[in-house]
C-alpha cells in the first residue's frame, strides 16, 4: 500500500493510492503497466524507485530487501534501479553537456576517470544510437527523440538491472515515439535488463512487454500474459480500455461501444475505502446486483495463467472476440449486468468470505 499525507497511526495514508500490489519481475522482461490517468502508475513507479516509501509491504531486488525510501538503499541498489521519465526537458540539466550528463553516473557509481568515461560515453551513444558529434551539445540542441535517448543513456551508464519507463514516448510524435519502442525492445535483449514500463496506450504495451498489469484507481485489476490479452478472458476495466481505443477501421467511430460514456467518470482523488463494495462498480457493465455492491472481489486466478480482480466466473467475464461480435449487428450478448439470484453467485460467494 503506498499514498500520499499523513498517516494514520496503523500506517494508512490520508490519499491512499495503492492497494495490494504484487508484482515480480524478471531480468529480460518487460511488465507493463496500463491505465487512465490518476490510476496510481507514477505513484507506482516512484514507490520502485525509492522516491516515495510504500506504506504498508515490502519489496526484493534479486532475493535481497529493498528500503522503501532512496536514501536507505545501498549504493548498488540505487544503481541497479533507474528510472526514466516522460519529459525528458525536464530530466536533463539544461547547463549540462551530454559529457557532463552521461559522465555523473559513470563517475558516481563506478568511479571511472576521465578517459575511461570518454570511452563509455561513446558506448552509450551508440548504444542509444546517436551520433559521437552530439558530446559537447547542450539538450536544447536536441530533439525530443534525442533528448529521451540521452535520458535512457544515462539510465543504461549505471548497468541497472531494472529500468522504470513512466510514458516515455508519450510526449513524443508517434514515428520518433515508435523508434523509442525499437530501441527498448533491443536493449532488452541485449542487455537482459527488465522494464517496469508504465503507458496509458495498451498497444504499445502489447508491442514490448510479456505481462501487462491493468491498474484501476490503485488496485491491480487484471495480470496476464500479454499474448493472452487477444485470446484470453478480460477484466471487464479491460475490456472497457480495449474498446475505447479508436481502431483503425472508417467504420469505428459509428459502431456501438461498450460503455465508452463511462470513461469520462473523472478517476478519484484517492481510492476510496472499498472494503464493501468493487472499486469498478459505477462504471462496470457486468455488474452483478446484490454482489458487487456488496463486497469487495477477491484476486482469482484464471485458465490460461493470470489473474482478475472481478466476482465474475471466468465464463461471464468478457473476451476480446466479444469485442469484435458486439459491432456486428446481432451485438454482444454479455454486456447486460446480473442479478446474483440469476446466476448461481451465492456458492461462489461463500467460498470469498
Ligand atoms: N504528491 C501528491 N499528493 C497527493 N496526491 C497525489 C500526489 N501525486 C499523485 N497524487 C494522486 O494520486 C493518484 C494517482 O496519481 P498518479 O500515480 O500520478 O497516477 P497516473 O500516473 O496513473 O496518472 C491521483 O489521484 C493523484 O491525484
Ligand atoms: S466485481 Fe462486479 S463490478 Fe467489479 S468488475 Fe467484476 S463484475 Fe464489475
Ligand atoms: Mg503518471
Amino acid at each position: 500500500m503506498a499514498g500520499y499525507g499523513r498517516k494514520s497511526s496503523q500506517g494508512i495514508p490520508d490519499i491512499k493510492v495503492l492497494d495490494d500490489i504484487n508484482l515480480t519481475l524478471y531480468p529480460g522482461q518487460a511488465v507493463g503497466i496500463i491505465g487512465e490517468s490518476g490510476s496510481g502508475k507514477t505513484t507506482l513507479a516512484k514507490v520502485v524507485a525509492g522516491l516515495l516509501p510504500p506504506a504498508l509491504g515490502t519489496m526484493k531486488l534479486a532475493g535481497q530487501d529493498l528500503n522503501g525510501p532512496f536514501s536507505l538503499r545501498s549504493k548498488e541498489q540505487c544503481r541497479e534501479i533507474q528510472l526514466v521519465f516522460q519529459s525528458a526537458d525536464t530530466a536533463l540539466n539544461p547547463k549540462h553537456t551530454i559529457r557532463q550528463l552521461l559522465g555523473r553516473p559513470l563517475k558516481a557509481y563506478f568511479g571511472m576517470k576521465r578517459s575511461a568515461r570518454e570511452l563509455r560515453i561513446k558506448e552509450l551513444l551508440d548504444l542509444v544510437k546517436l551520433p559521437h558529434d552530439l558530446i559537447d551539445r547542450k539538450p536544447s540542441a536536441l530533439s525530443g527523440g534525442q533528448k529521451q535517448r540521452i535520458n535512457l543513456a544515462r539510465a543504461l551508464a549505471a548497468e541497472p538491472k531494472l529500468i522504470i519507463c513512466d510514458e516515455v514516448t508519450s510526449a513524443l510524435d508517434t514515428v520518433v515515439g515508435a523508434a523509442i519502442l525499437e530501441l527498448l525492445k533491443e536493449l532488452k535483449q541485449k542487455l537482459n535488463v527488465a522494464y517496469l514500463f508504465i503507458s496509458h496506450d495498451i498497444h504499445t504495451v502489447k508491442s514490448l512487454c510479456e505481462n501487462v498489469v491493468v491498474m484501476y484507481q490503485g488496485h491491480q485489476v487484471q495480470v496476464a500474459k500479454t499474448a493472452l490479452l487477444s485470446t484470453g478472458v478480460l477484466h471487464p476495466y479491460t475490456a472497457l480500455l480495449i474498446d475505447s481505443i479508436p481502431q483503425m477501421r472508417q467504420a469505428w467511430i459509428e459502431e456501438p461501444r461498450l460503455a465508452t460514456e463511462h470513461l469520462a467518470t473523472p478517476s478519484f482523488y484517492s481510492v476510496p475505502d472499498h472494503q464493501e463494495t468493487c472499486a469498478f462498480l459505477e462504471r462496470c457493465p457486468h455488474k452483478i446486483n446484490g454482489i458487487c455492491d456488496r463486497n469487495a472481489p477477491s484476486i482469482r486466478s484464471v485458465k490460461g495463467g493470470g489473474q482478475v480482480l472481478c466476482h465474475l466466473k471466468p465464463e461471464f467475464l468478457p473476451l476480446m472476440e466479444d469485442l469484435e461480435q458486439k459491432r456486428s449487428p446481432s451485438g454482444w450478448q454479455r454486456t447486460a449486468s446480473i442479478n446474483a439470484k440469476d446466476v448461481n453467485y451465492e456458492k461462489s460467494l461463500s467460498t470469498l468470505n
